[in-house]
């Protein structure tokens, strides 16, 4: 065999080897925009496609999604800021494009932390510009070591968000009880990552230590379903038989407890500081 037929064959199975990775990983830019800051689409030594995200004191650094979704299920895998993260905040949420004071918006946000201390995982939901509807959890590993399953579902039933397929929260559809829930909007799903030592750390104590910048974030295989309002459809479809968009099964029930029980450190129905007697009509409701 000679030299250039030994290096053409080598060169296409090269060809073959990196189209089967891609075909098998799928590609992130696809689906996703790089928007601004200092963000990379790379391949790790393991041939995964992954986004960077970086902070520094001078750049914060988003993507969002081509497309938009009225109702979705999103999964993303999510590796956070290692180290001293304080004043950190790494996002991934859905939000509309409309008019700001009506905007929906479905809100994941992981609050770093000094070094060895747990990250916080800050949830809220806006539906008609209205938000306010905070819940916050630890989690049951360091998700800074490797990447973990974050899971946004949006149907007409409930909001639901999932850790590596574990139910953390539910927030029910209570349309009929005039609670806003957003159902009319299409939402664009957003990563990001910026500072937020003004809120963020106990209220703004703890400041972002720059001199432990840049601060990077990581992000992999994303998936996207959408579920068309009208049609059914296997995950979210109003007339499947699936747990999506059913009441939930005793298992997820279970794991809604069991996180509510260990794992929940906030959360804005029970706090009677900030609402006295006025709690939110969704709180009160059952
Ligand atoms: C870091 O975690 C500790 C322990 O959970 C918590 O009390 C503290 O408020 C967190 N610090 C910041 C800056 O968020």
């Amino acid at each position: 065999m000679g030299q250039a037929r030994a290096h053409l064959l080598a060169s296409l199975w090269a060809f073959y080897l990196i189209l089967a990775i891609s075909m098998v990983t799928g590609d992130l830019t696809n689906d996703l925009d790089i928007l601004w800051g200092n963000s990379k689409v790379f391949y790790d030594n393991s041939g995964k496609q992954t986004i960077s995200l970086t902070l520094d004191r001078w750049t914060t650094s988003a993507f969002r999604s081509k497309s938009t979704y009225l109702f979705s299920r999103i999964d993303m895998d999510i590796k956070l800021v290692a180290g001293d993260s304080a004043g950190t905040v790494t996002t991934l949420y859905m939000i509309t494009e409309g008019l700001w004071q009506f905007h929906d918006e479905i809100d994941l946000e992981f609050l770093g932390n000094s070094t060895g201390e747990p990250y916080t995982l800050h949830t809220n939901l806006y539906a008609r510009g209205k938000g306010g509807r905070e819940k916050r959890y630890k989690l049951w590993f360091d998700p800074t070591a490797d990447f973990h399953t974050y899971t946004i579902i949006w149907n007409q039933r409930n909001i639901l968000i999932l850790v590596d397929d574990k139910l953390i929260r539910q927030i029910k559809n209570n349309l009929m009880y005039s609670v806003p829930y957003p159902t009319y909007q299409p939402m664009r799903v957003y990563g990001s990552i910026w500072n937020a030592d003004d809120w963020a750390t106990m209220g703004g104590r703890v400041k972002t230590d720059w001199s432990q910048a840049p601060f990077t974030a990581y992000f992999r295989n994303y998936r996207a379903i959408a579920c068309p309002p009208q049609q059914s459809s296997p995950l979210c479809g109003q007339s499947s038989g699936n747990w999506f968009n059913q009441e939930l099964d005793v298992t997820r029930k279970q794991q809604l407890q069991e996180v509510d029980a260990n794992y929940k450190i906030y959360d804005y129905c029970t706090d009677t500081k900030r609402f006295k007697d006025n709690l939110p009509k969704e709180c009160t409701i059952n």
